[in-house]
């Protein structure tokens, strides 16, 4: 049988730093209230467009896996965050890195977008449709970010990482996997202000206000979450024992805390990086689970579980199995050009760009959904 080894990995993290202090200059915040309700220290805030840190998450893993742009047969960019829909974003990246033979197509299932896209290209591999995959998570919430709401404004960061996935005779990469989604909980997180029917009311593009249940996103990320990796560890028939390290989506550490208990993993089990970069929504599992790899926590040969959820509310948990190399074959000098401007400069400046006029956040406030409706 056939299988998708993940071969390459690498992260892009853009170098601005945004820390709690930084978020208490502009917000009725402090350090205290978000390290104790979320575990969240710092965030990053990119300078330059997502795609740019597609692309050089993109290299990394590219030559991590010894192979060259043109040797990519399918690209798949996982992100909610865009900077454009037509043409798509999968295919910016397969035009830089010179994959002239792929196919390319953008996921977007939130912060599940690039796990969605793990399955999709393990797959078409295991199909026999593609050899290869490159699999992209990447995030600039900072453009669409309601910078005036405490609630939502602490908790998420940019940034990007990538995997390669090639097929391989071994067991390895995804063992069983779980993808689920709570549409009737898709009220509860909604980004008012992004997609065409707003354009219609006359709103413009990226002039954005958050929908955000925290304490209901918080429930049911716990349960979808935990039951997800309950269940890809009956499919694949093991035990918490079996399992080296849990990599989860890290939207806050309480959430990962109690997902860890019901799943039955000690703290020294999971991996962490939500105090560094709080939620990079589809970038947070990949991130996380490239510096595990770099940092020496995923033996050869080990198993991995990685739960996440997104907004939809999408839900999903992927067990995998590490190959026998945990180094990149080839070295990448791909680098993200310097910063001109502190994460505060660039958070100021999209304030300023983006101040909603009263009349306009009103109308926001008063649009329904169909959910909403009875009848
Ligand atoms: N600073 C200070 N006070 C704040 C802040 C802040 N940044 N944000 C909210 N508060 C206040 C609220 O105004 C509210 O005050 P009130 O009671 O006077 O109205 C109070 O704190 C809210 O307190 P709690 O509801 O008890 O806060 P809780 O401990 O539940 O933490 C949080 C809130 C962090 C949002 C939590 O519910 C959570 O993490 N939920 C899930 C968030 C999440 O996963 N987001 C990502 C979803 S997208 C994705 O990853 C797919």
């Amino acid at each position: 049988m056939t299988h998708a080894a993940i071969v390459g990995w690498g992260k892009c993290l853009p170098p601005s730093i945004l820390t709690n202090q930084d978020l208490a200059t502009f917000l009725p915040t402090d350090d205290e209230w978000i390290t104790s309700r979320t575990g969240m220290k710092e965030r990053r805030i990119s300078h330059v467009p997502g795609i740019e840190l597609a692309i050089t998450a993109a290299r990394r893993a590219i030559a991590c896996a010894g192979m060259s742009g043109k040797d990519i047969e399918l690209i798949i960019y996982g992100s909610c965050s865009n900077d454009e829909t037509v043409p798509n974003s999968a295919s910016g990246v397969q035009q830089r890195i010179g994959a002239t033979q792929a196919a390319a197509f953008d996921v977007n299932t939130a912060c599940t977008s690039f796990m969605y896209g793990l399955s999709i290209g393990t797959s078409m591999i295991k199909t026999g449709i593609v050899k290869n995959a490159l699999v992209i998570g990447v995030e600039l919430i900072s453009q669409y970010m309601d910078w005036d709401n405490r609630n939502v404004a602490v908790l998420f960061g940019d940034g990007a990482a990538a995997m390669v996935l090639q097929e391989s005779e071994q067991e390895t990469g995804v063992i069983a996997e779980k993808l689920q989604c709570y549409a009737d909980s898709r009220q509860i997180l909604r980004v008012r202000g992004m997609g065409t029917m707003y354009a219609n009311l006359g709103v413009q593009f990226g002039q954005t206000s958050w929908d955000f249940d925290g304490r209901e996103i918080f429930r049911k990320a716990v349960q979808g979450m935990s039951e997800a990796s309950l269940d890809v560890m009956q499919r694949a028939g093991v035990t918490m024992d079996d399992i080296a390290l849990v990599v989860p989506h890290q939207a806050n550490l309480r959430i990962i805390d109690a997902v860890a208990k019901r799943a039955g993993a000690g703290a020294d089990k999971v991996f962490l990086t939500v105090q560094k970069y709080g939620n990079m929504s589809s970038a947070t599992a990949p991130v996380a689970l490239v510096e595990a790899v770099e940092e020496g926590r995923v033996p050869a040969g080990s198993l991995v579980l990685m739960p996440a959820f997104g907004g939809g509310l999408t839900l999903s948990a992927h067990l995998i199995r590490w190959g026998q190399r945990m180094t990149p074959l080839t070295p990448c000098d791909a680098e993200l050009p310097p910063s001109p401007k502190t994460a505060l400069e660039i958070v100021n400046d999209i304030r300023a760009q983006k101040k909603l006029g009263e009349a306009e956040a009103a109308r926001f406030k008063t649009l329904s959904f169909p959910e909403n409706r009875t009848g």
